[in-house]
């Protein structure tokens, strides 16, 4: 028999389609989701992982639902910035949740093995009612949508789920499900999974310098932008606001441009940025400087993602013809489990 760490183990992720994606998501999420599709057994050289990506419309709607053509909009987007970030179909499959009606089905099963109050519970869902205000009218979808979010890990009986700090609560529901599923029904149908956390540095600020980088903040710089737009970006981002005059002693700390030098400036030119730094604390190096030296980083750094990018989007009809393949592909793993699912509850009528 082979050792179970030959065999392949499964990942699933993925993101609610309401904007396009930034260079927060690629510092958090995507780079890592391309370092896992890539890495290889060193002896037998055959891919460790197989990673199922989500692109969750359904859990989108759950808070757009008046507002649908945001999530249509940006479907295809999202699945550009996913190929063009190094996503590669042939080792990824990239899926839509709505193709997958099974999906809502196993939510509706699950639904019965945990109450209200559980849910309530969940910490992130608390903190989305307050900040989108659904105090007192929560939208019933957007309540239970951690549910749902246990069946998109399920369905696929997933060993890792990169996430996330915040999506740690929806992973401990996800495995209260599978523990209530299994002992309900005296079965070992459903898999517990792991949540996989990005290192904290992994957490990428905004533009503005406050917080981390979101779409809702305007502090975003996104995947696609390049040129002009992404130097628009960095000539504005924020710097010490004590550094007014170029001579003057400037600080690191909370200077984005810094911190973002840190984040993607190259092994060969981070001496560079080490006699940067020295240079701004003592005085005499002007904002613009270092903002320059910024943006020929980010422009190298993205180069091949750009080009990638300009390609995939010239090119539309493939890049749906990549998510119809994908969710076909994962439609029938979900089948799979959703038949496991119904005969572990007796759920069969006709023979
Ligand atoms: N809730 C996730 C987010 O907002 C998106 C998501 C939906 C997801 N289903 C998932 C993430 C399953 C991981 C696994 O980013």
């Amino acid at each position: 028999m082979a050792s179970k760490s030959l065999n392949q183990r499964i990942i699933l992720t993925g993101d609610r389609p309401t904007g396009p994606l930034h260079l927060g998501h690629y510092v958090g999420s995507l780079a890592n989701r391309v370092r896992l599709q890539n890495e290889q057994d060193a002896t037998t050289g055959k891919h460790r992982y197989k990673p199922y990506i989500l692109i969750a419309d359904m859990q989108a709607l759950t808070d757009n639902a008046e507002t649908p053509e945001v999530i249509s909009e940006n479907l295809l987007n999202v699945a550009i910035d996913y190929l063009a970030a190094g996503i590669d179909p042939s080792l990824s499959t990239i899926f839509i949740q709505s193709e997958i009606p099974e999906i809502s089905e196993l939510t509706m099963y699950f639904l019965n093995l945990l109450t209200l109050n559980q849910i309530e519970r969940n910490p992130t869902v608390k903190e989305e009612i307050r900040t989108k205000g659904f105090e007192g009218r929560i939208p019933a979808g957007f309540f239970i949508y951690p549910v749902s979010q246990a069946a998109d890990i399920l369905a696929f009986r997933a060993d890792l789920v990169p996430v996330g700090a915040d999506q740690i609560p929806m992973i401990e529901d996800t495995n209260m499900i599978a523990r209530k599923f299994n002992q309900t029904y005296k079965c070992e149908v459903l898999k517990e999974c792991e949540g996989l956390v990005p290192r904290e540095h992994a957490r990428l600020i905004g533009t503005d310098g406050k917080a981390k980088m979101s779409k809702s903040l305007g502090n975003a710089i996104y995947l696609k932008d390049e040129g002009d737009e992404l130097w628009n970006k960095v000539r504005q981002m924020y710097t010490d606001p004590d550094h007014i005059k170029v001579e003057d002693p400037g600080k690191i700390e909370g200077n984005v441009v810094f911190t973002y030098l840190d984040a993607f400036a190259p092994t060969d030119k981070r001496s560079y940025v080490v006699a940067m730094q020295d240079h701004y604390k003592r005085g005499g190096l002007g904002d613009m400087k270092v903002k320059k030296f910024l943006f020929e980083i980010l422009e190298a750094e993205f180069a091949e993602i750009h080009k990638r990018r300009r390609e995939f989007a010239k090119d539309p009809a493939e890049v749906m013809k990549i998510l119809k393949r994908g969710s076909q592909e994962a439609r029938s793993v979900v089948q799979a489990t959703l038949a496991e699912v119904k005969k572990a509850m007796g759920i069969k009528y006709f023979h």
